[in-house]
């Protein structure tokens, strides 16, 4: 187990039991706060970012180069914990059009990151190769950057949600509970990646479901097995991930990347009124509304005790106010 890292989150993040939500679906529903990783640093990022983080240093780099959406809040917290650390940040934003700054982009700026805008298709087809022409010009001023691809969803960022499964193998223990089922938002792969494989060599037997926020689960079962080649280095035994075993729930990624319906903002509201708790619209509204959703479908009915991660996103939501029916 790789424990080599830079502490920046505040862990163990609690865990809450719905109680009204609970009650009305005849489950025990948890939820893990990992939106209360931090502030600046809030969200399942910066489980991630510990391990990169730790790697930047040590190969003595001065500046980290990400990227991603231009809400992205793993680019918020890889640039808040690059200041803490000492490190500058360039940040490549998929951005059709230049937005005014709001939510974390407007945070980006306040923590003084170096944007750069490329267009869609620039992001989809080039954004490694754009990445690494930074590094070497930057390499060419003597300075020298660490480049952190879309999510921190690589080999070493893996241990932020494998070690996450770990805290919660523990709590179970403090709460003398079971949790049988896991269930978190798919994005870039990594939450998920690391919670599956953890479960799976562990053979701690746990359903461990992603909802894809985006693309679907063929797309998602491809790039988890893709971590795994990466991740497997780290073992010195052969472990088998099969895409069979890989638990998602198609059907709640709605009108795409960042785009909302109307029934998703409502979700996202009722649920606040309900339990006091809120979901971001891009990632953990979606999810959260395709696991209860699925659940009144009878696709958890083996399931008695389910822990939701709330991996944050909030900041994001402040650019989507006008959406919602108030
Ligand atoms: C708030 C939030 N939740 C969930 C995710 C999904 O996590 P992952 O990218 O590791 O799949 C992300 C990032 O993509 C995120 O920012």
């Amino acid at each position: 187990m790789l424990t080599n890292k830079i502490k920046l989150a505040n862990l163990p993040t609690r865990i809450e039991h719905l109680d009204r939500l609970s009650g009305e679906l005849g489950k025990n529903i948890y939820i893990k706060r990992d939106d209360y990783t931090g502030i600046e640093f809030s969200g399942n990022k910066i489980r991630k970012l510990e391990y990169c983080l730790k790697e930047a240093l040590d190969q003595g780099a001065d500046t980290l180069i990400t990227c991603g959406a231009v809400q992205s809040n793993h680019c918020r917290a890889t640039v808040a914990a690059g200041v803490k650390l000492g490190l500058d940040s360039i940040l490549y934003l998929r951005s059709p059009v230049r937005e005014a700054p709001e939510g974390n982009y407007f945070l980006d700026k306040v923590l003084g990151a170096e944007v750069r805008h490329i267009t869609p298709s620039d992001y989809s087809e080039r954004r490694q190769e754009i990445m690494e022409a930074a590094a070497l010009e930057l390499e060419a001023q003597g300075r020298k950057a660490y480049l952190i691809p879309e999510g921190a969803s690589n080999a070493i960022g893996t241990w932020g949600y494998y070690n996450a499964f770990m805290e919660i193998l523990d709590q179970e223990k403090e709460l003398s509970l079971d949790f049988d089922t896991i269930v978190t938002a798919l994005g870039s792969g990594g939450t998920y990646a690391g919670l599956h494989f953890a479960n799976e060599i562990g053979g701690h037997g746990k359903k461990v479901y992603g909802v894809p926020i985006v693309m679907d689960s063929e797309y998602f079962k491809k790039r988890v097995g893709e971590i795994w080649q990466e991740f497997s280095s780290y073992f010195e035994k052969s472990y088998k991930m099969e895409a069979e075993d890989m638990l998602m729930l198609d059907g709640f990624a709605g009108r795409g990347y960042g785009l909302n319906t109307p029934e998703e903002m409502d979700f996202i509201r009722d649920l606040a009124r309900k339990e006091g708790l809120i979901l971001d619209s891009v990632y953990t509204g979606k999810a959260f509304k395709g696991f209860v959703e699925s659940i009144e479908k009878k696709e958890f009915s083996d399931s008695k005790n389910i822990l939701f991660i709330h991996t944050g996103g909030l900041f994001g939501l402040f650019s989507k106010k006008f959406e919602f029916d108030l």
